[in-house]
């Protein structure tokens, strides 16, 4: 074997267990009573504050506009290392009702700074993921982004995601519909009015029985503008908060500039085509959910301070990584507050909110 099939071989095999490593190490150093000091010891610098950093979406203050994205904490256990990251929250999951093992590995593939992803919504299920956010502090923000388990029928969907935004609804600040995954056998048809309408209507019967908590949907650049224009008449005439765009993209040309072409799975990080993409859907979305009252947060592609503010000024109202966390090797919710900082004062804007939509 040559060393270039050697170190894709490497890659293949170790990627999901580095980022298992990575999120116990998270877990362990935050409950113990030196563990903060460690994550600064060895980030270099302690968490960014600022009151320049404060910022509002969907009526929710967050101290800094950096939250982590789904996918990165399906299980709810590290939220509380992720805050000492810098981070202003962590969006848990994609939760399921039931536990469910997920495609076979290998699933998750790493080259330069990209991610190829056909995790297929491994979760250990609502119970343990409550259970794992009772022993958090759970500082910051928590966002629970829900998801359908693969055997559940799409005429059950809507009653899937009811039961766990009703499982979790304490815990959570905001939820997320997530029916935009590519890696879900049809997952992503529930994006279409009919079934997107039902699956609103039973988690918002939901959350409105229980008090408010803000709901998003998430969406994706593959979605065509007409597509996301009903995703978005949907949100507007059923009461959601806003949108989270993007999740990953399943563009075979865009996986082939990393031999990835005719692989299964969502692209996701630091690739050029899919930043590009991601900042354009932002400003379509900004134009088309103009005086609708919706709310925008941006992913896909973000990995500092200048990804982060372009997203911003094309309209996102706060941002979140996933892909990033593990190309900085947990430095990017710093890097981009203190970008951020310096920004403001280069352009002599007084808060992070003065960023938003000046593009
Ligand atoms: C390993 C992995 C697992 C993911 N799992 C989920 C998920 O369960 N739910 C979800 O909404 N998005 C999930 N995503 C998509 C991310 O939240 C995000 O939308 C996408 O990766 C683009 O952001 P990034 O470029 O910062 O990674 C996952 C991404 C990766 C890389």
């Amino acid at each position: 074997m040559d060393t270039e099939s050697l170190r894709a071989r490497w890659e293949t095999l170790e990627s999901e267990q580095l980022k298992e490593l990575a999120e116990l190490g998270l877990h362990t150093l935050a409950k113990h009573p030196l563990g903060h000091h460690l994550i600064d010891f060895a980030l270099g610098g302690e968490r960014v504050e600022s009151t320049r950093l404060h910022t509002q979406v969907g009526g929710m203050s967050l101290e800094n506009p950096v939250l982590v994205g789904a996918g990165w904490d399906k299980k709810g256990w590290a939220v509380d290392g992720l805050y000492a990251l810098g981070f202003a929250g962590t969006e848990v999951g994609s939760v399921l009702v039931h536990p469910q093992g997920g495609n076979p590995r290998p699933r998750l593939w790493y080259s330069r700074g990209a991610a190829l992803n056909r995790m297929g919504f491994n979760s250990q299920g609502m119970e343990a993921v409550a259970r794992h956010l009772d022993a958090e502090e759970r500082p910051g923000i928590l966002g629970v982004s829900i998801g359908k388990n693969r055997l559940t029928p799409d005429n059950q969907a809507p009653w899937a995601h009811a039961a766990v935004a009703d499982r979790l609804y304490d815990y959570a600040h905001y939820f997320v519909i997530n029916v935009s995954s590519p890696n879900t056998p049809g997952l992503r048809n529930l994006l279409n009015p009919g079934p997107l309408t039902d699956i609103v209507v039973a988690v918002k019967d939901v959350l409105d029985s229980k008090g408010q908590k803000p709901l998003f949907v998430k969406t994706t650049v593959d979605l065509a503008l007409e597509d996301l224009d009903d995703v978005i008449k949907v949100c507007v005439g059923h009461g959601v908060t806003g949108i989270i765009d993007s999740n990953t993209t399943i563009d075979d040309e865009l996986k082939s500039r990393y031999g990835w072409e005719g692989l299964a799975g969502g692209l996701s990080g630091d690739v050029g085509e899919f930043r590009r993409r991601a900042n354009e859907r932002m400003r379509d979305l900004t134009r088309m959910t103009r005086g609708t009252g919706l709310q925008r947060i941006g992913v896909g592609a973000i990995n500092n301070a200048a990804s982060a503010i372009e997203r911003l000024r094309a309209g996102a109202q706060a941002v979140q990584v996933v892909t990033g966390i593990r190309q900085s090797k947990g430095r990017v919710a710093r890097e981009i507050n203190q970008g951020i900082l310096d920004y403001l004062d280069r352009h002599g804007l007084e808060n992070v909110e003065d960023l938003a939509g000046l593009a």
